[in-house]
């Protein structure tokens, strides 16, 4: 095969040039199980979320991240921060600043789990920005979310100074988190929450040197990334292919991370508003139906 001769970013470059048709069916020679297993679940599962704490919301596939798609739609993607997500969605946040906002996974997530939150959603590449309000119309929370650019101190610093209330801060830039995540630059930062995907492979020592930076303000909960296994592809759905394939699922769940990849909870010891619970009567604040265990 061609990726076996060539180096793999030179093989990936080649195909990525060839017309999709063509890439399609080098796919299916390359990897039929893995292939076959990630065409079953985009056909059963229709767009929609099947598992996890963004269940019921719609994603179209995109080429932007066509690799984290399954994960996406089996609710594996980043199944370790699962009950921070959790804890997110239960506190009443009135502003998610969500750096790093790609397809909009999370910005749509949260809008759609905290109807009444605002959500800024920073991404750098505009060229994902319609994809991105196309998934917030086609959720019903195009209303919440505000599309921005590039985030950088001072365009991060002037939103967290004209943020509402409880504010959560998502950040995943790829090690740009490190600069942004300046309490001395920003001192809003000192009073209010934020979850970090920290890449110590981009810039080393960075989850360190954050808790060191945060713990006399904040605490900090810390998470690290784990290979996935079958048993976190969701119960219930198309239940004969874990049995069938169990090497191509787990292989179509993988995110591919390089190094040890951690995020950091970090909650405000001295926030800016006491936190609020979701109201109990609040359909939309509570999670839909999730298959998973
Ligand atoms: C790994 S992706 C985020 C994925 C997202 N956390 C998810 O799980 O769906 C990182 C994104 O950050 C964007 N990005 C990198 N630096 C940025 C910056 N300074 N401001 C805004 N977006 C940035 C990249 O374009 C990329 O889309």
């Amino acid at each position: 095969m061609l990726s076996e001769s060539l180096s793999p970013q030179i093989a990936n470059a080649t195909v990525r040039r060839l017309p999709v048709g063509i890439r399609s069916v080098l796919r299916w020679i390359a990897r039929p199980r893995q292939t076959a297993v990630g065409s079953l679940v985009r056909r059963a599962s229709r767009g929609r979320i099947i598992a996890g704490p963004f269940a019921g919301m719609t994603l179209h596939r995109s080429r932007f991240t066509p690799h984290y798609y399954l994960g996406f739609i089996l609710g594996s993607h980043e199944l370790e921060i699962r009950p921070v997500i959790e804890q997110i969605a239960a506190r009443c946040y009135s502003t998610i600043l969500n750096v790093g906002a790609a397809d909009g996974y999370y910005a749509v997530g949260f809008a759609r789990r905290l109807p009444h939150a605002r959500v800024i959603a920073f991404e750098e590449n505009t060229r994902i920005h319609a994809l991105l309000a196309r998934s917030a119309d086609v959720n019903g929370v195009r209303a919440q979310i505000d599309i921005r650019g590039r985030c950088d101190l001072g365009n991060f610093g002037q939103e967290l100074e004209g943020a509402q209330g409880d504010v959560l801060v998502f950040i995943d830039i790829e090690g740009g988190e490190f600069e942004v995540l300046d309490p001395e630059a920003v001192r809003g930062l000192r009073r209010i929450d934020i979850l970090v995907e920290s890449h110590d492979i981009v810039v080393p020592g960075c989850t360190e040197a954050l808790i060191a930076r945060f713990s006399p303000t904040h605490h900090i909960q810390r998470y690290r990334a784990r290979a996935r296994v079958v048993s976190d592809f969701p119960g219930g759905f198309l239940p004969y292919l874990p049995r069938l394939a169990p090497q191509a699922v787990v292989a179509g769940m993988d995110e591919r991370r390089s190094g040890i990849q951690e995020w950091l909870y970090l909650t405000a010891k001295e926030p800016v508003s006491e936190p609020k619970r979701a109201l109990e009567d609040d359909s939309r604040s509570r999670p839909l139906a999730e298959i998973a265990k």
